[in-house]
C-alpha cells in the first residue's frame, strides 16, 4: 500500500514537471502554483499601497480613489495597506511588499523622515515606487516620481485671502490674533502649510500668532485642542483661527459653540481652513466658515498615469503637482454641485 503511494505521488509529481528540476524549474512551478491563484500572476499589475491611515474625511476621498482606480476589472491587484498612522507601520509595510514581489508600490508617508533604508531596498529589488500626496527625505533618484500638492503655496493662498478680507473690512491696521491648529509634526502638508501660514504672518508686523500646536489632522484633536485652549483662559483675544484641515476646525467649531463663541462671517472670529471638503461648502453656506483652500485628494489617476508609462517603458516627470483653488462663504454657492469629495 505505501509503495502504491510513493509511485502514485511520483507519477503526478512527474507530470507537474517537479522532478528533477534545478531552482530555474522551481520558481516556474513557484509560478504556475501562484498563477491559480486568484491576483497573482494573472496579468494583473500587483500594486502595494500603503495609506498613512483614517485621520480625516479628505483621506477617505484620497483611499477610496485608490480603491476605485486600481481594480481587478482595469487590470490591477492592489495589495492595500492602512498605514493605522504609525510611521513604524508603514516601513515595515514597505519591506513585506518588496517580499512579496510587487510591481510597484505607491507610498503615501505619514511623515518624511526615516525612509532612506527602506526606499533603497525598494530600488535594490527593482520595484519602481510612487509617492503621493505628502512627501519622503531622500535623494530623488531613490523614487519614481512624487505626486501632490504645493502645500506651502496652500499656506500663502489662506494668508492673502486674509489679507484681502481684512482690507474690505477696513481692519489692515489692527491687531489681529492668530491661532494656528498644525497638522502633524513632519508631515509634508503640516510644514509646508505652516510655512506658507508664517511667511505670511511675519509680512504683517500687527498681525501676531496667540497660540499654535498640533491636533494631527483630525476632528477630534481639534475639538480637544480648541477646548483646552478656551478653557485655560490664558489667550484673551482670538481673531482668526487658521486650521490645517478641515476636520479639525470642525473639531474647533463644536469647542466654539460649547463655549458660546460666535464664529464665521456673521461672528466675531475669522475662520479658514484647508482641503475643500463638501462639508465645508455647507459650512461656508451656514455661515461659519470663511474659507477654505482646496487640497486635491483624487491623486489616483495621475499615479496609475505614471504606472502606465512605466509599462510602456516611457520616461516620466518627478513631480506631478495638482491645481487646487480656494473658495470662500462668497462663491460656495456656486461650486458646492460640482465638489466631487
Ligand atoms: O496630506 C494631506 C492632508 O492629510 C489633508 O489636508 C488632511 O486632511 C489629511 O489628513
Amino acid at each position: 500500500m505505501k509503495k502504491r503511494i510513493v509511485a502514485v505521488t511520483c507519477v503526478l509529481m512527474f507530470c507537474l514537471g517537479l522532478i528533477g528540476c534545478g531552482t530555474e524549474r522551481a520558481d516556474k512551478t513557484q509560478q504556475l502554483i501562484r498563477g491559480a491563484a486568484p491576483g497573482y500572476n494573472d496579468g494583473l499589475i500587483r500594486v502595494g499601497m500603503i495609506q498613512t491611515g483614517k485621520e480625516s474625511d479628505w483621506r477617505d476621498a484620497n483611499t477610496n480613489d485608490y480603491l476605485n482606480t486600481f481594480t481587478k476589472e482595469r487590470g490591477y491587484d492592489l495589495i492595500y495597506i492602512d498605514g493605522n498612522s504609525s510611521s513604524e507601520r508603514q516601513v515595515k509595510a514597505m519591506y513585506d511588499l518588496i517580499q512579496q514581489k510587487v510591481d510597484y508600490i505607491i507610498l503615501q508617508p505619514i511623515v518624511e523622515t526615516g525612509w532612506e533604508d527602506a526606499i533603497h531596498a525598494a530600488k535594490e529589488a527593482g520595484i519602481p515606487v510612487i509617492v503621493a500626496d505628502r512627501k519622503i527625505a531622500v535623494d530623488e533618484t531613490e523614487y519614481v516620481s512624487w505626486i501632490g500638492s504645493d502645500f506651502e503655496e496652500e499656506g500663502r493662498k489662506a494668508v492673502t485671502w486674509l489679507d484681502q478680507y481684512l482690507t474690505e473690512q477696513g481692519r489692515e491696521n489692527e491687531t489681529i490674533h492668530i491661532v494656528l491648529l498644525e497638522g502633524t509634526e513632519g508631515a509634508t502638508a503640516a510644514i509646508g502649510r505652516t510655512n506658507g501660514i508664517l511667511h505670511g504672518v511675519e509680512e504683517h508686523p500687527n498681525w501676531t500668532i496667540v497660540d499654535r500646536g498640533c491636533a494631527n489632522f483630525t476632528q477630534g484633536e481639534g475639538q480637544t485642542y480648541m477646548e483646552n485652549l478656551l478653557s485655560e483662559g490664558t489667550v484673551k483675544d482670538i481673531d482668526v483661527i487658521i486650521s490645517e484641515n478641515d476636520n479639525m476646525i470642525f473639531g474647533a467649531m463644536k469647542a466654539l459653540d460649547r463655549n458660546g463663541k460666535s464664529y464665521g462671517p456673521e461672528g466675531d472670529i475669522i475662520m479658514i481652513s484647508f482641503d475643500a471638503l463638501h462639508e465645508s461648502f455647507e459650512n461656508m453656506m451656514a455661515g461659519k466658515l470663511h474659507a477654505t483652500v482646496e487640497c486635491n485628494p483624487l491623486l489616483a489617476s495621475t499615479v496609475e498615469t505614471v504606472i502606465e508609462e512605466l509599462e510602456a517603458g516611457r520616461e516620466v516627470d518627478k513631480i506631478y503637482n495638482t491645481e487646487e483653488n480656494i473658495y470662500t462663504y462668497e462663491n460656495a454657492a456656486d461650486y458646492i454641485d460640482q465638489r466631487k469629495y
